[in-house]
């Protein structure tokens, strides 16, 4: 049921401060955010926009001992380059702030020691290893050692990425410190767990049973197989000298778990902003919460934060949690290690004034349903023919031919020579406001800005079926059809006027351009004036046109290519942790075609997935195989979630003696490739496998 909502609070996902935002940040998160927020301000909403920089966390950290600086020099270089980013890409939040402020010490303090006093917290001790020489416990990603099971001797103290298995720190043989390559030593410690098996029940009652319609299948779907797996309780304190300090006595050295305090970050930096009246975003049944953020955060906002908010009291839930796949680059996964990336700091020394391109193309092909992949060519070909072919190139007619037909100002409409391609155009219109609205507050801004360049097109059309220039061929004939060209010229006018409102949450700069061309102030931006065809009085002078776009020639495009190309390869020269290239393996003895033959490979579609219980690696599947349907269990769980793998075509080794795995009969294998990270993944033309590697 829809509710009556008298202010919105946006989120977007708090980005790292230890490194500079990419286009698929960008495209995951800060544009669809920036957008609805724009469009809803056009509604004369109230609402804000909150965001800044997750300055805490071990991997700051980390950086930060590499580079033989402090955190805080970390944070505050990439707090400025990312603030600079967002504001260069006209991402319009009321705050951008950050966690190293007092204000979210506080705040975050506070909040944790409101759940302690209440006794929700578990005191758990445990042993965990700590780097002697560097003075500091290790996350179990900063212990590195041999595998038990595949005897790789880089494994990590959470997973080999050899073999896939998930280790704990105890298993690896030799573990060593990835920070000094010392012996890590056991050292007792004292954590707080929260305990977000008690909120099992709360949550699915309001997620599964109340925002199964509402929220995306993709946020819906993890949502519920991390509800389906059971939920543990988990540590929200860490042995460290860099985050916010633990409020409570005996917790010298910690710090909170950095996703404890991040998303108490959208709570302190609402207080930054409205320190009077900030508890009415937060705390009003009224407010509609929206957080907005990349698909690798859906649990932290849909469960652990919500199960937070709820133990705290008090606060509102989020109402919606609109979260993006990924945008992978040129048919490869974005990688900052790699440098596979396209910095957006870099794309505005390389494109300054070219803005809106990079908005309407990563809007154009976001990954809102799936992950979606952004290519150079494309970019081009979106830019020319859409932007430039299709929407500039009908304003700019209908101003020219405005300023040589109509003498520079805004035509009478003559209501006697109405035609139906008027009143088709008009109607177009009207539908296009709709279409418009709907479509952004259900989230799909893919929709609304076709719909906004299908108005443009169809602009064009209107404009060619008219057409003013042969009405006015000769000084005769133009007098005589004076009335039908002002009709005409009335009518692209207006078009132009309510496309600068269509296009305001999309293309704000342009918006811009549009409007002073049109002499027009932001107050016709409003949303209600859209659809009108009074926007521009009559006799109502405007300026010369000014060309919206110019075009990207193919230079600029092999350009970027080689440049994308050429930092990757760079980085693989400068990166330390790069990996060495690879020894050929040993191969296993060669087999005559006779014993292969016994092997029998056939294709096959996952129908379903489902996590199997107490085993986080295996996925239990259900494959059809045409003659008929198979249950194979697979080790692909730490991979992939179970929604992402159905409908995945497999070669499967369908003669392999079946197998108990967990108690189920595993009747098959499935034969999965491997990428540069570790990942086991489907081999098609998305996923990038090395030459060589095995198949598992
Ligand atoms: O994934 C990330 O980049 C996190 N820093 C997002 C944090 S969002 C919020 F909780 F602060
Ligand atoms: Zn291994």
């Amino acid at each position: 049921m829809s509710q009556a909502y008298n202010r919105i609070l946006v989120t977007a996902a708090l980005p790292y401060a230890n490194g500079p935002v990419h286009i698929g940040h960008l495209a995951g998160c800060y544009l669809p955010s920036d957008i609805y927020v724009r469009f809803q301000r056009a509604r004369k909403q109230d609402v804000k926009f909150i965001c800044g920089t997750d300055e805490h966390g071990v991997p700051i950290a980390i950086r930060a001992m590499k580079e033989g600086v402090s955190p805080q020099e970390v944070v505050d270089k990439y707090h400025k380059i990312i603030g600079d980013s967002f504001a260069g890409m006209g991402i319009s939040f009321d705050i951008f702030s950050r966690t190293t402020t007092d204000v979210h010490r506080q705040t975050s303090q506070a909040f944790f020691r409101k759940l302690y006093d209440d006794g929700l917290f578990e005191e758990r001790e445990s042993e965990q290893y700590f780097d002697e020489e560097k003075q500091t416990f290790l996350a179990d990603r900063y212990i590195v050692g041999t595998c038990p099971i595949c005897s790789n001797e880089n494994a990590y103290g959470d997973q080999c990425e050899k073999c896939g298995s998930t280790l704990s720190p105890e298993q690896l043989i030799n573990p060593r410190s990835a920070l000094s390559n010392a012996v890590p030593v056991k050292k007792k410690t004292k954590h707080w767990y929260f305990p977000l098996n008690k909120y099992e029940d709360f949550l699915k009652e309001w997620i599964v049973e109340g925002k199964k319609d509402e929220w995306k299948s993709n946020v819906y779907g993890q949502c519920k197989s991390w509800l389906d797996s059971g939920l543990q309780p988990r540590a929200m304190t860490r042995d460290s000298n860099w985050g916010v300090p633990v409020p409570v006595e005996g917790a010298d050295g910690k710090v909170l778990y950095v996703w404890f305090d991040a998303p108490i970050g959208y709570i302190s930096a609402t207080k930054e902003l409205l320190p009077q009246s900030w508890d009415d975003y937060w705390k009003k049944e009224d407010t509609k919460l929206v957080h907005f953020i990349g698909k690798d955060n859906i649990v932290f906002h849909c469960i652990i934060f919500p199960a937070m908010l709820k133990a705290h009291g008090g606060y509102i839930l989020p109402e919606n949690v609109p979260a993006n796949e990924f945008l992978n680059i040129e048919g490869d996964k974005v990688s900052t290690s790699r440098n596979w990336a396209v910095w957006i700091d870099e794309y505005l020394k390389d494109f300054p004034d070219m803005q809106d391109t990079l908005r309407y193309v990563l809007c154009a092909n976001a990954p809102e349903t799936k992950d979606n992949d952004f290519t150079w060519k494309d970019f081009q070909t979106r830019h020319n023919s859409e932007l430039v072919d299709i929407f500039g190139n009908f304003i700019n007619r209908a101003m020219v031919l405005m300023h040589k037909l109509c003498d520079g100002k805004v035509p009478a409409y003559h209501e006697a020579e109405k035609t139906d391609l008027d009143i088709n155009i008009i109607k177009d219109i009207q539908a296009a406001k709709q279409k418009i609205e709907q479509s952004i507050e259900h989230y799909k801004f893919r929709d609304a800005l076709f719909e906004v360049i299908d108005i443009a097109r169809k602009g064009n059309k209107y404009l060619q079926e008219v057409a003013p220039w042969t009405l006015a061929k000769t000084p005769e004939l133009k007098a005589e059809n004076q009335a039908k060209i002002d009709n005409c010229l009335h009518i692209a006018l207006q078009l132009t006027a309510n496309l600068a409102i269509f296009a305001n949450p999309f293309l704000p700069f342009t918006t811009k351009k549009i409007c002073s061309m049109l002499t027009v102030v932001d107050k016709m931006l409003e949303w209600e004036n859209a659809g009108r065809m009074d926007l521009l009085r009559k006799g109502y002078p405007l300026r010369a046109p000014e060309l919206l776009f110019r075009k990207i020639d193919d230079a600029e495009i092999e350009a970027q290519k080689e440049k994308l190309q050429a930092n990757a390869k760079q980085s693989v020269i400068l990166a330390p942790e790069a990996p060495a290239e690879p020894a050929a393996p040993e191969l296993k003895p060669v087999i005559e075609f006779d014993d292969f033959a016994k092997v029998e490979l056939r294709v096959g579609t996952i129908l379903q997935a489902e996590k199997v219980k107490k085993a986080d690696k295996l996925l239990q599947l259900e494959v059809d195989l045409g003659f008929e349907k198979r249950t194979i269990v697979s080790g692909i769980a730490l991979h992939y979630q179970p929604e992402e793998v159905i409908g995945q075509q497999v070669v499967v080794v369908v003669n392999l003696a079946p197998r108990k795995m967990r108690g189920i009969e595993s009747a098959g294998m499935i034969l999965m490739g491997e990428d540069a990270e570790g990942k086991l993944v489907f081999i098609s033309p998305k996923n990038i496998v090395n030459s060589g590697v095995e198949v598992k």
